[in-house]
This record gives C-alpha cells, structure tokens and sequence, in this order.
C-alpha cells in the first residue's frame, strides 16, 4: 500500500568502532542498494538519558555521520539526517502520547533493565518513560515498514506496532466507511472486485494469512486507485477501518558478535574497542596486547578458544581455513598467541584501508557532511510532512 521504505537510527556516540560496522553499519550498506533508506542520528533519544550531558551531542552527530559515510553509505542512496532537525518526529510523538497507556511503557522490558544498568543515573522522567513513544513516532512518521534493529530494540518495535494499530482503530474510523469501501471495491473492475471480496472472505473467516497478502498485492497493482482508496481498501481487508499508520516489521539480520578486547561487548565507554578508522599501528598494537585464553599461560600450554576473545574475531574476520589453524594450533600448543593474532590484524588492517580513504574527503572538507545531512533533513522533512497532514486530518486536527 505504501512504498517499501527502510528507516534505522543510532544515537549519536561519536566516532564508530568494528562492532557498529559488522553489527549495523554493513546491514545499512547492503539495504541501501535494494530499498529507499533513511537513516539518522537520534539526538533526542540521546537525551532521554543524558540529557545533563549535552556539550558533545553536536560533535558526537558529526562524527557520527563522517563514518557512516566512510564506511560506505552512499548519500546518493539513502537519505542521512538529524531527528531533532525534523521537528515533525516530535508533533507525532506528541500526538502518540495521548493514546499511549502509560502501562505499555512500563512494561517495556528496557525500561526497568536500563534503570538498573544506569543506576548512577536518575531516570525517573517523563523522557525516559516516554522513549518508546519516540521511536514509534520516528518510524511512523515516514510509514517506514522494515525496520533493521538489533535483538535489544525487538521490544520498542513490537510497541510500535501495537501503538500503529491503536492509532488505525481509534483514528481510522470515517463516516461511512463501508460505502467508500465498497465502492473503492467496484473502482477495482468486475474481475478483481469479486478477486478480492473471495480472499477478504477467506482472510476474515478462516484468518488465511496468504489470501491476505494476494489480497494485498492485488490492491497494490490497481494502478487507477486515489491513495484514500488504496488505504480503504487495505483497512477493509482486516476490519473496517482505514490504515493511516502501516504496521512495521523488524529486519533482524544474522549479524556476528564482535567481542571488545577484554571479551565483553564492545563499547568505547569500556575502553575495549578498535575504532573503524584506527591507525593500523594502533590497532596492532591494540590486538597483540588483548586478552587470550587466561589458562594459557606459557607458550607451552595448550588453550581453549572458546574461552578467548580472539577466538571471536576469527569467527568475523578469518575464513574457514584460518580458523581450523587456530583450532589445532592453539588446543595443540602447536602456535603461539602473537601468530595467531596476526592474520586478524591483518584482516581489520585490510578492512579498514578503503574506510580510512573515504573519511579523508570528508575531514578536509567539513561542508560535504553539512551538506549532505541539509540536503537529507530537508527530503526527510516531506516525507514526514505528508504522513502527519493525514494523521492530523484523521485526529480532527484540520484547520484550512
Ligand atoms: N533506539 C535505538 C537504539 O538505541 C535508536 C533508534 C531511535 C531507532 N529511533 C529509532 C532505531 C527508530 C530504529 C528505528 O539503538
Ligand atoms: Fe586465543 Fe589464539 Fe592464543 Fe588460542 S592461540 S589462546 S585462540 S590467541
């Protein structure tokens, strides 16, 4: 019904490190070349838990940007801008607010996990209540319906659905409905009309998830159909109300768990991360002075790769042959530590060479990000602005 659109957002934490390129970063580069993308910095969301902490965000969102760039999203592509610079984000989430039990939000089990993890933090406010109503609000307002997120993000999505369907029941009710739906029906032509009113059937009284999609796709390739129409005709299928604000699914993509050096997840706030555009020395340096397997303590002694974080960077890094190497030599003592780090600093050295080469244009010449991101946050701005005429339309919201 509407256009496959792709929207995905990080809150700005400065310069990226390995774990954002294998975890996000190289997802997005893939997307890019298949869908319509959107992908920003979520300085708002920042503040939900820093907000005492705000000095850096500016400069956080720029370098941000420099290594999305570098890392290869192509601006050409996907549309790159900043939340707050969209003010629309906010006039939705407002609006969401007002039909989102204050239940729903406590019961989101990041809620009560980040509390905890934050302790040294007071996140006893509304913001931070509110953080799920934000980012349904950042994917509704563009009617995004693939979402790539990460396993810790599932929850926010499955609010967003859930609020995208309260918004559709409570505000896609219209004065005779049935008779706009039916006569969007006859709109269809004889052929497809009885097509659809057969697949609706089969959908509303036997829950046929496949006759729902056929009828979906048959609704999509009506070419002659005002939008008003299209949105009757999908609503209809499933209940008899307009969709104004599409459900989101989450594209959870296999992604490898790169460890930090000490083994736990990698993040630069615990001091354990290799940057993506480290110098090469610096990340030799960094790999041959990580943590190994602890048992392993003479040359002599045999180790356990499981238990050793360099283990986990052979699993992204290292090809199948490499890793039986690893395997053998080091549970048979046959290699040591320092030989068998080398081929990961090798391979991230590598990885990393055409990275360190894109950033260069854009630090010399700081006006390219500006104006790319300008360029994004005003495409981003229609898109928005065309979503929130109808949803301020259908909540009674219209004043010309
Ligand atoms: N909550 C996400 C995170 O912390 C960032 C985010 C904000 C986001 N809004 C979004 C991701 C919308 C996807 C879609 O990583
Ligand atoms: Fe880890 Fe490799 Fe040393 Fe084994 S040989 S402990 S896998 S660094």
């Amino acid at each position: 019904m509407f256009p496959d659109r792709v929207l995905s957002g990080m809150r700005p934490t400065g310069r990226m490190h390995i774990g954002h390129y294998h975890g996000a970063l190289k997802n997005w580069i893939r997307l890019q070349e298949e869908y319509e993308c959107l992908f920003f910095a979520a300085d708002w969301h920042a503040l939900t838990t820093h907000y005492n902490e705000t000095e850096s965000i500016a400069e956080s969102v720029w370098e941000m940007f420099v290594d999305w760039l570098a890392a290869g999203i192509d601006p050409t592509r996907a549309t790159l801008f900043i939340q707050s610079r969209v003010p629309e984000h906010a006039e939705l989430s407002l609006l969401l607010g007002m039909i989102t039990p204050v239940g729903w939000l406590e019961r989101v089990p990041t809620y009560k996990d980040q509390q905890q993890k934050l302790a040294d933090r007071d996140l006893s406010n509304f913001g931070f209540l509110g953080y799920p109503v934000m980012m349904s609000a950042d994917i509704l307002v563009y009617r995004a319906n693939k979402v790539p997120v990460g396993e810790d993000q599932i929850s926010h999505l499955e609010v967003t659905r859930e609020m995208a369907r309260r918004f559709n029941h409570i505000y896609g009710r219209e004065p005779g409905f049935e008779e706009k739906a039916k006569a969007a029906i006859r709109k269809l032509g004889s052929k497809k009309a009885k097509r659809y009113e057969q697949l609706r059937t089969a959908f509303q009284e036997q829950g046929d998830a496949p006759a729902l999609e056929a009828a979906r796709e048959l609704v999509d390739d009506a070419q002659n159909l005002s939008l008003g129409d299209r949105e009757r005709l999908f609503g209809y299928l499933e209940g008899a109300r307009r969709v104004i604000l599409p459900e989101p699914q989450a594209l959870l993509t296999e992604t490898p768990r790169v460890p930090g050096l000490d083994g736990q997840k990698m993040s630069k706030s615990y001091g354990n991360a290799i940057m993506l555009r480290e110098e090469p020395a610096s990340v030799a340096q960094k790999i041959r002075t990580m943590q190994t397997d602890p048992a392993r303590v003479r040359r002599t002694d045999p180790g356990n790769p499981e238990r050793c974080p360099v283990w986990g960077l052979h699993q992204v890094y290292s090809s199948q042959d490499t890793r039986d190497w690893v395997w053998h030599g080091c549970t048979t003592a046959g290699i040591g530590c320092l030989e068998c780090k080398q081929p990961v600093i090798d391979a991230i050295i590598k990885e990393q060479q055409p990275i360190r080469e894109r950033a260069q244009r854009y630090l010399d010449d700081p006006t390219l990000v500006r104006n790319i991101v300008a360029d994004g946050c005003e495409r981003a701005r229609k898109l928005a602005e065309e979503t929130m005429r109808d949803v301020r339309e259908s909540m009674g919201l219209r004043y010309d």
